[in-house]
């Protein structure tokens, strides 16, 4: 796809200016959904901030011909160390939502993973990318909900199985309640008029919006006798979403291929994981959506790494602005990133095009880190081209 005009350079250079534009097509709700994080935003704000505390030690004098930045995660190649995380509520963000960003992955090469909470079905999601699909799961619905998603993701194609395993409620992101989300989502006409105003300040939105026929049903939630679940607000969705070690045993007797445990911030739970046969972590804080003031995913991966041993693949999601950010993360022993708000922002400006820009961008960004680190492939990254005095807690 040819990347659409509202996105090129010099409007759009990097994810902060796909951010701005985002922030001016969406409504204030939609927009702070996305953006915000839960209570003072600590964790949030740090995930940003640990990737500046890591400085580079590039090695000059050095030519680099071409760049190899192509690696592999669960096997699968990928055409750069980044895929895209699950983000509940993408069709509300812009029409094409899942399909759309899914698409834009696999046009880049990457990978896609779709959250339960997603408005477009899971078989339209895996037809529109060449890429390789993961399917996230929450148990929203209940277990014969659940199961039944898994089958469809299974029988549709999806190679890998994410676990989300950091909520067992949703963390008190302040920004949703003043917004009305509740309210909008779900609420009564009544309820939602002090909300109205800024939706009808958002008109690009609306339309686009009522002409997707209003808010989307869960798709890929189908309560048995009943159909697709309703919309549901994120603090509903996830008061039912809660995960066990213990379900691990159920899922594995449904899901044959990979699992990926999403939501480890110790070496201890990434233990855990593998010994209950987990193929991969992911070293996240739910994007400082959760628990507020737990470490910087950044900060939590050496310890993650350290403590698998080199057992299982180590993924890492949280504060990834730029390519550097990426670099930094393989670096420090992840197999690759998940990008979360960065595709986010580009969905929520332009769709498609967006997310495409936003992938062009990051892994633009990752050539030229390696080309100016005098590094010749995203496989030789190690901690030897950091300064990581900053980063690291003490050695436990
Ligand atoms: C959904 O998983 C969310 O964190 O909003």
């Amino acid at each position: 796809m040819a990347t659409s005009k509202s996105v090129r350079s010099p409007k759009v250079v990097n994810i902060e200016d796909l951010r701005r534009l985002a922030r001016r097509r969406l409504p204030r709700a939609v927009f702070d959904y996305v953006d915000g994080g839960a209570e003072d935003e600590r964790t949030l704000d740090d995930n940003v901030r640990a990737f500046r505390d890591v400085t580079f030690r590039p090695r000059n004098a050095v030519a680099i011909r071409t760049c190899d930045l192509k690696t592999r995660v669960l096997g699968q190649e990928i055409s750069f160390p980044a895929m895209i995380a699950p983000v509940g509520y993408a069709r509300l963000m812009h029409p094409g939502g899942e399909v759309a960003a899914a698409r834009a992955a696999g046009e880049a090469g990457t990978g896609f993973i779709l959250s339960t909470i997603s408005g477009h079905k899971l078989e339209n999601v895996k037809t529109a990318t060449k890429g390789p699909v993961w399917y996230q799961l929450y148990l929203v619905g209940g277990r014969e909900a659940a199961i039944a998603g898994i089958e469809r993701a299974q029988n549709a194609g999806f190679s890998a199985l994410v676990i989300t395993v950091d909520t067992p409620v949703a963390g008190m992101r302040e920004r949703d309640p003043r917004n009305g989300m509740r309210e909008l989502v779900g609420g009564s006409v009544l309820a939602k008029l002090p909300y109205v105003p800024n939706i009808l300040a958002h008109p690009r939105w609306l339309i686009s919006y009522l002409l997707d026929g209003g808010s989307p049903k869960l798709e890929n939630i189908v309560i048995p006798g009943k159909g697709p679940m309703a919309l549901l607000d994120v603090t509903a969705a996830l008061a039912a979403a809660a995960v066990e070690w213990n379900d691990l045993r159920w899922i594995r007797e449904v899901w044959k291929g990979p699992i990926v445990i999403k939501g480890v911030l110790t070496g201890d739970d990434a233990r855990r994981a593998a010994d209950e046969g987990a193929t991969a972590v992911v070293v996240s804080n739910h994007g400082g959506r959760q628990l507020d003031s737990v470490s910087a995913s950044l900060r939590a991966l050496p310890e993650v790494v350290a403590a698998v041993g080199g057992g299982i693949e180590v993924l890492m999601d949280g504060g990834v602005r730029r390519g550097s950010d990426i670099v930094k993360a393989v670096c420090l022993g992840a197999q690759a990133v998940l990008c979360g708000r960065a595709y986010a922002y580009g969905l929520g400006a332009a769709g498609e095009a967006g997310v495409a820009r936003a992938l062009e961008i990051l892994k633009d960004d990752v050539a030229r880190t390696l080309y100016l680190l005098g590094c010749p492939n995203v496989g030789a990254l190690d901690a030897t081209y950091l300064d990581t005095r900053l980063l690291l807690p003490a050695p436990r």
